[in-house]
């Protein structure tokens, strides 16, 4: 309260906090934009806000990751701002408010992060539905959390210009703690499934490899999806690049490095099956099994990881007691998550922090996951 007050100065209303977690992808990567199945979670790192009313229109925010403080004046329409940075995220989300004319009133947000910045663990999606959250609820709505997830990928899709899925925004809006979220994101529908594998934990490796045009990167994949389902569509009539039959991608699409995104999407769409099966059955073998074939998908096929991520990825598999592993999010950088039995944690952590700071002169940090519920206030 001490801190915001000096950043902010003195007010009337209460301070009031909120949370959003960030979230990891165990299985499914590339393929929310192609209708197909994913299965994340929302994990204990996040980002809090504290919020105090105001009784004008102008909306001010900071950070503890930057010295920026962004002041908005809710009368006019939100713009893009390239100098605003991470600003850019929250503004999205108000001027989505805006524009559908939600009476969101004035407001002082400190926010406060534990999430990696860009490190694939939705930093993105836990500010924007988190703003989108906070905004809503002081204007007295309850919010539905399907619909706000809609609208922050909305505000991510066209604000900031990332043409990214429903994945992120989803698992951050609907998490559940101890719970797995399998989303069909053609139609939406989901199902909360217990993660309880009996002693296997969920530990994150982030490679702090610093992440190059990875937006680009990430629109030109999607784009190759699209034209790959554009050739399909020619002679059959499919929703989506995970309906098409595999037979169907290697009729119509010949492009080798279409084909090899096709290939990626329809593979990657039956690890997901998989997975899903095996994580009901408490079958951490097949779980496993499947993380490690779909990391090598989206290494060879997609093409979206990097030296670092197939380092970590190596040094995990190598110790007893790992599993499966996979880079997970986007990749060109970011975060590996792998199934660790709990008694091989420590023996994990010191060999993959000293084998990865050797080969590659960088640092991992190693989190050992919790679950966690969805975008609340606290
Ligand atoms: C990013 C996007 C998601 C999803 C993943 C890759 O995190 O925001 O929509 O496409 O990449 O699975």
């Amino acid at each position: 309260m001490q801190k915001f007050n000096q950043i902010f100065g003195e007010g009337k209303h209460p301070i009031r906090t909120f949370f959003a977690p960030g979230r990891v992808n165990l299985i499914g990567d590339h393929i929310d934009y192609n209708g197909g199945m994913v299965l994340p979670a929302a994990i204990h790192l996040g980002i809090s806000a504290q919020v105090r009313e105001r009784d004008d229109q102008i909306i001010r925010m900071r950070s503890n990751i930057s010295e920026k403080r962004i002041e908005i004046d809710l009368t006019k329409a939100v713009e893009y701002n390239e100098s605003a940075g991470w600003g850019n995220y929250p503004m999205g989300v108000i001027r989505l408010l805006q524009m559908t004319k939600m009476p969101i009133k004035g407001v002082d947000i400190l926010f406060d992060s534990t999430l990696p910045v860009g490190s694939g663990l939705s930093s993105s999606a836990a500010i924007e539905v988190l703003t989108g959250y906070v905004l809503m609820t002081l204007a007295g709505y309850e919010v539905d959390r399907v619909a706000m997830a809609l609208l922050c990928q909305k505000a991510e899709n066209e604000f900031v210009g990332v043409n990214c899925g429903i994945m992120d925004q989803f698992a951050v809006a609907m998490g559940k703690a101890q719970h797995a979220i399998q989303l069909n994101c053609q139609t939406l529908d989901y199902q909360h499934i217990p993660f309880n594998i009996e002693g296997f934990k969920i530990v994150i490796m982030n490679s702090n490899k610093e992440r190059e045009l990875a937006a680009s990167a990430y629109n030109e994949r999607r784009a190759s999806c699209e034209k790959a389902l554009a050739l399909i569509r020619e002679k059959h009539d499919v929703p989506n690049l995970c309906e098409a039959e595999f037979p169907m991608i290697m009729e119509c699409v010949k492009d080798p490095v279409l084909l090899s995104r096709a290939r990626h999407v329809w593979w990657e769409n039956q690890y997901v099956h998989e997975a899903i099966e095996a994580l009901q059955d408490g079958d951490w073998q097949t779980l496993g099994e499947s993380m490690d074939a779909s990391h090598l998908s989206l290494t060879n096929d997609y093409e979206v990881s990097c030296d670092e991520l197939d380092f970590l990825v190596d040094a995990a598999r190598s110790v007893t007691g790992c599993v499966g592993a996979r880079m997970t999010g986007a990749g060109f950088g970011g975060c590996v998550v792998a199934l660790v039995h709990e008694e091989a944690i420590n023996d994990f952590a010191e060999y993959v922090k000293k084998q990865y700071h050797k080969s590659t002169n960088l640092d991992t940090d190693i989190y050992v996951c919790e679950i966690v519920n969805g975008v609340e206030e606290r």
